[in-house]
């Protein structure tokens, strides 16, 4: 089974992004710790980041016809993006938002997400942590 990881503008720039939020592992260091749990797990991934928000729109729209899950970091869009909800809502499988930081710990225009409206479960504030184990959770799911 097939597994989209999507992340959203800036964590390109992840490790040297506020280190003091973010963390210091960079993006290809997250990728690595997805496909070591995919491996173990028999899970395919696509793994994909952009800072342009048709571009993950359209990887949504590719998931339908070929994924059975999606993860998603959709960053600040997370705060804006009505155009990303409705993606998520034309997906048919479960969606895990991951945020890398607490969300709720921070300014008052990040605590709410509309990609929350769609998505199954949320993890919030465990560092990139957080994907790995949405990985691990969504392997459940598909059991
Ligand atoms: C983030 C939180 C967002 O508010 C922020 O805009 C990001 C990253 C996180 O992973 O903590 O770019 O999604």
């Amino acid at each position: 089974r097939l597994v989209f990881i999507l992340n959203g503008p800036n964590l390109n720039l992840l490790g040297k992004r506020q280190p003091e939020i973010y963390g210091s592992d960079t993006l290809a260091d997250v990728e690595a710790a997805c496909r070591r749990i995919a491996e173990a797990a028999e899970l395919e991934i696509r793994f994909h980041q952009s800072n342009r928000e048709y571009e993950l729109i359209d990887w949504i729209h590719e998931a339908r016809d070929c994924a059975a899950g999606i993860i998603i970091n959709p960053a600040a869009f997370t705060h804006t993006s009505v155009a990303l909800l409705d993606a998520l809502n034309c997906f048919e499988g479960p969606v895990i938002e991951v945020h890398i930081s607490n969300i709720h710990k921070r300014e008052a225009f990040r605590h709410h997400s509309y990609v929350s409206l769609r998505a199954d479960g949320v993890i919030a504030g465990l560092g990139v942590a957080g994907y790995p184990l949405a990985l691990q959770h969504m392997q459940r799911l598909l059991e």
